[in-house]
């Protein structure tokens, strides 16, 4: 449609009309629902009511949704034909490794693919708009949407964004295969206090800036086509009627012009945050901030007309918010055809095709960490091997968001390294009690695998931990083999990182496998036989204990920093029973080569302002296998007018070594590169001294100093 024609439809639409545009309802309201993401609700509604509404949420299947479509477009007097959202948040029928995994992959092409899979499943199963990506930053493992969040790094988060939404959008995604992406949860939910889901923030308005809005402005940047608000309040206002958040910061500063939605039941929550009066004012508070569309509460049906009639509310609100709806649905064609790609013959091609497995499986030979290794990795298939622990045979390992992926065809640890190493001399304990028959054949064991950790349904949407450590059963299992066996390798799989400094001290081994997905287990058994070299890197600091949180590399000086790594020291910022630094920090990971850095060299030593430094370093590789190297480049601004981070992140190389290569590697250094917010908002550079590391993870101390002079 041009945008003529839209503006006449919105002209001939009643007052009802628009305002059913704004409501989203869930599948239950449709007849069977197989997925809930959210409380049981009922709402008071006609039953035909629910067809006319503007969008729908985890509804799937290209025939189901065909046929709902049809309904809709009959019952609706303009036949506008509704928008199928849904959470394909790490793929659709084929699982790829949760968000948290693909962020320590360190590989932002690879989130693009990956996003692109989904989007071709998920598409031809008449799916419109992907929640996804989830972009929060998180640096408290507390919080059990770490699996959905990239990770604690406001640069990594953005790269990671604006991939994954060019992966679900391409150019343009109005064609086959694409879909809208909506970026969630606007703003700072993953600093959530305390790690308690659904919880309130408390941030600086530096903080907010320059953490945790960088990866949503990365992702309108990349024309992302909606944004979901947060639950959570900032500035003690709940996001979803937060004007100065989604009108003044998300619309005007970031200059984001597409669909913002609640989440799911916000508008109605900010009534129990206690800052709405009942669903009249929490309907008017969010429309006036700008929320378009009312994702599963009553406020925007029973209110806003009446808010309307009753000279409350303007309605050229209301215009504006359907407008953007119906412009999104002309983007993706669905006034022409409003099936867009529903297809059960695609359907049938795309999910859980050969590609997609292949994919799922690379990816996870990317995402899995080697935290470890004291020698016993890789393992030869003579060695006698012991695998034991009830993750070992899981399907649950799929990740919290897998809805729509069939777990019987998910490939557990088990599976794998049958099928991929059938002569290995492997016996499988699939269980977490400790008997005397397991520990007599752990004993005789050249090497013990332990998977421990968590398995799906321990992460992910409200599943939040006050105590991050290993569960007592799996200590208890490990501490039992240790006793028998000091060869020891453990697998810990799950959604966030654990504290686990006992066990990380006592093992030979460590490996960090995540939730890998449908495939992500080939990848893992590979990785233990050492045909696949491990690349991937930490996207979260791993704690010693809970009481480090929230924790990441990119800290302040404080006035009184410890003066050396170990030991407590009075009258100084430390802990008296742990370091100040994590037990595995951020970009941290090991292959199974040595790789060697050079020092770092600058072309020069003073920036000019329309000027670059070329950093180089040149890399070794001193092993005789391949490897996949994610070469990091750090900055810290030692001195501003307003404090800053003892190290950023500001550049990233993902590269692939031959046996005994040597390559150099370059950043450009540019001005814009070193602005932040200064005392004032006011986004700038100063002029003074830097320091730049480039290294392998966020502790190389391999560094060189230059200068700004503007
Ligand atoms: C979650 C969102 C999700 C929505 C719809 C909410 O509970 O916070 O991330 O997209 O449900 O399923």
């Amino acid at each position: 449609m041009k945008k003529s024609e839209l503006e006449k439809l919105l002209e001939e639409m009643t007052l009802s009309e628009k305002v059913e545009q704004l409501v989203q309802l869930h599948g239950g309201f449709f007849g069977n629902i197989d997925i809930y993401t959210g409380p049981v609700v009922d709402f008071k509604m006609t039953p035909e009511q629910p067809y006319r509404t503007g969008s729908i949420l985890g509804e799937h299947g290209a025939a189901h949704l065909k046929e709902l479509q049809d309904k809709i477009m009959e019952k609706q007097s303009h036949h506008i034909p509704a928008l199928f959202m849904a959470d394909v948040i790490h793929g659709y029928k084929t699982a790829f490794p949760v968000p948290i995994a693909i962020g320590s992959s360190f590989n932002p092409e690879l989130a693009e693919k990956i996003t692109s899979a989904a989007a071709k499943e998920a598409s031809a199963a008449g799916v419109h708009v992907a929640f996804s990506p989830m972009v929060d930053l998180v640096r408290d493992s507390r919080w059990g949407r770490c699996m959905e969040s990239t990770g604690e790094d406001p640069w990594l988060n953005a790269r990671m964004a604006e991939s994954q939404v060019k992966g679900f959008q391409g150019e343009n995604f109005g064609e086959n295969g694409k879909m809208a992406s909506c970026i969630k949860h606007f703003a700072a939910y993953g600093a959530v206090q305390s790690g308690r889901d659904y919880n309130v923030t408390e941030l600086s308005e530096h903080t907010l800036f320059e953490d945790y809005l960088v990866s949503y402005r990365a992702a309108v940047k990349a024309g992302v086509s909606m944004v979901m608000t947060a639950f959570n309040t900032i500035d003690r206002k709940p996001c979803t009627t937060n004007k100065r958040l989604l009108r003044d910061i998300l619309r005007e500063d970031m200059g984001f012009d597409g669909v913002v939605i609640s989440d799911y039941g916000a508008v109605s929550e900010s009534i129990t945050h206690g800052s709405s009066e009942n669903h009249r004012d929490a309907a008017k508070k969010a429309m006036e901030a700008g929320c378009d569309i009312d994702m599963m509460s009553e406020c925007y049906l029973q209110n806003l007309e009446s808010l309307v009639n009753d000279g409350e509310l303007s309605e050229s609100l209301i215009d504006e918010a359907v407008m953007r709806i119906l412009v999104l649905k002309n983007k993706l064609g669905l006034f022409e055809n409003p099936y867009k790609d529903a297809s059960e013959e695609d359907e049938k091609k795309y999910c859980f095709c050969d590609e997609h497995k292949k994919l799922s499986r690379e990816a996870a030979e990317e995402t899995i960490v080697l935290l470890k290794n004291d020698g016993l990795l890789p393992l030869n298939e003579k060695q006698k091997i012991a695998v034991v622990g009830s993750l070992a045979d899981s399907s649950e390992i799929t990740g919290s968001w897998a809805l729509f992926v069939d777990k019987s065809q998910t490939v557990t640890m088990k599976n794998a390294i049958e099928e991929l190493y059938p002569n290995a001399d492997v016996t499988f304990i699939p269980f977490d009690e400790i008997t005397e028959k397991m520990l007599s054949d752990v004993k005789t064991a050249d090497v013990v695998i332990l998977a421990l950790g968590e398995d799906q349904s321990q992460t992910g949407e409200s599943f939040s931990k006050a105590d991050i450590s290993l569960s007592k059963v799996h200590s208890e299992l490990f501490n039992a083999v240790y006793d028998v066996n000091k060869n020891v390798i453990t697998v810990l799989f799950g959604g966030r990182p654990l504290a686990v400094p006992e066990l990380a001290k006592k093992t030979n081994s460590l490996i960090e496998a995540w939730l890998p997905g449908s495939c992500g287990c080939y990848a893992l058994a590979d990785i233990l036989f050492g045909k696949v070299n491990p690349s991937g890197r930490l996207s979260m600091s791993m704690p010693y204990c809970v009481g480090q949180l929230p924790i990441s590399y990119s800290a302040f000086s404080t006035g009184r920093p410890k003066p050396k790594m170990d030991g407590f020291c009075p009258y100084v910022s430390n802990y008296m029973d742990v370091p100040n630094v994590p037990l595995y920090p951020f970009g941290y990971g090991l292959s199974y080569s040595e790789v060697e850095y050079s020092a770092v060299s600058l072309d020069k030593n003073i920036l000019s302002k329309n000027d670059k430094i070329t950093a180089s370093v040149t890399l070794e590789n001193k092993s005789n296998i391949a490897v996949k190297e994610a070469v990091q480049l750090y900055i810290r601004d030692i001195k501003g007018s307003v404090v800053r981070p003892m190290r950023e992140l500001k550049g990233l190389q993902k590269i692939s070594l031959e046996a005994g290569e040597k390559r150099t590697v370059d950043f450009e250094i540019t001005e814009a590169m070193l602005r932040f917010y200064d005392a004032d908002m006011n986004y700038v550079s100063e002029n003074g001294d830097f320091t730049l590391w480039i290294g392998h993870d966020s502790m190389t101390e391999n560094c060189a100093d230059f200068r700004l002079e503007k």
